[in-house]
């Protein structure tokens, strides 16, 4: 029966990696190595319950509307996205971040409109429009750290973990946005429909995070 069916939306990289043991917690293991296999579907251990790999971007997308009952982001990625049509039970603590401001190192930000280069659009115009400033937003798609060092924005609005990646580029952390972890979402659709099948794989992988505390 369809409501029996669970399908999962992962992305590759650091969510796959610190998510398989919160499933495996759940006894959901996936029949081969994402990591390892070229195929986007993977059937599990247990029947009826498959991942799909994805963007990580386009998580929130493919539950939104119905590809996935439920999926793993970035809490950037969702914010970006909106979260329309989301329910987002539970915290993984995983993937652990910050959403920044950053410029070049020793360079004081300009005094009036501010060049912003980022992914994060919308994040970004929130955030200045909130602080009173006036930005032009520049979108990108990656290498965000090239943009100040090549004169084509004042800022970045970034990730930043150690802090490495901004520093091996001469820039420097200003302002946080946001303190990020990635989260569980599920569709409001699945919530509804697919209640019982969900609750217990949400328990086992809340159990298996507060364990890790
Ligand atoms: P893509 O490769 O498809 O552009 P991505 O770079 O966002 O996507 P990942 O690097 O796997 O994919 O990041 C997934 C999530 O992990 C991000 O949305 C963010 O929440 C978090 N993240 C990103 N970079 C770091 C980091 N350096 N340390 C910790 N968490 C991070
Ligand atoms: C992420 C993010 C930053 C970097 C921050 O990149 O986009 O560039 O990590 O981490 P740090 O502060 O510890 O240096 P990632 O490693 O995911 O590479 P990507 O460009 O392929 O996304
Ligand atoms: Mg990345």
């Amino acid at each position: 029966m369809m409501s029996d069916q669970l399908t999962i939306a992962l992305s590759k990289g650091r969510i796959l990696e610190e998510t398989l043991p919160l499933l495996a917690a759940a006894g959901i293991e996936p029949e081969e190595d994402p990591e390892k296999s070229r195929k986007l579907v993977f059937e599990t251990t247990v029947p009826g319950v498959r991942l799909l790999i994805i963007r990580a971007t386009d998580v929130p997308t493919y539950v939104q509307y119905g590809g996935a009952d439920m999926g793993v982001a970035g809490k950037d990625v969702l914010m970006e996205h909106g979260g329309e049509g989301l329910y987002e039970p539970l915290d993984l603590r995983i993937a652990k971040c910050r959403l920044m401001t950053a410029g070049v190192a020793g360079q004081a930000p300009p005094e009036g409109r501010v060049r912003v280069a980022t992914k994060f659009t919308r994040l970004a115009r929130e955030y200045y429009a909130a602080e009173g400033k006036q930005a032009d937003i520049i979108k990108l798609y990656g290498a965000m750290e090239l943009a100040p060092l090549l004169g084509l924005a004042d800022e970045i609005v970034d990730i930043v973990d150690t802090g490495n990646t901004l520093k091996a580029n001469g820039l420097e952390p200003r302002e946080t946005i946001a303190w990020i972890s990635s989260r569980v979402v599920v569709s409001r659709a699945a919530m509804k429909m697919k209640h019982e099948r969900l609750q217990p794989v949400l328990d086992q992988m809340a159990e298996a995070v507060s364990r890790k505390e």
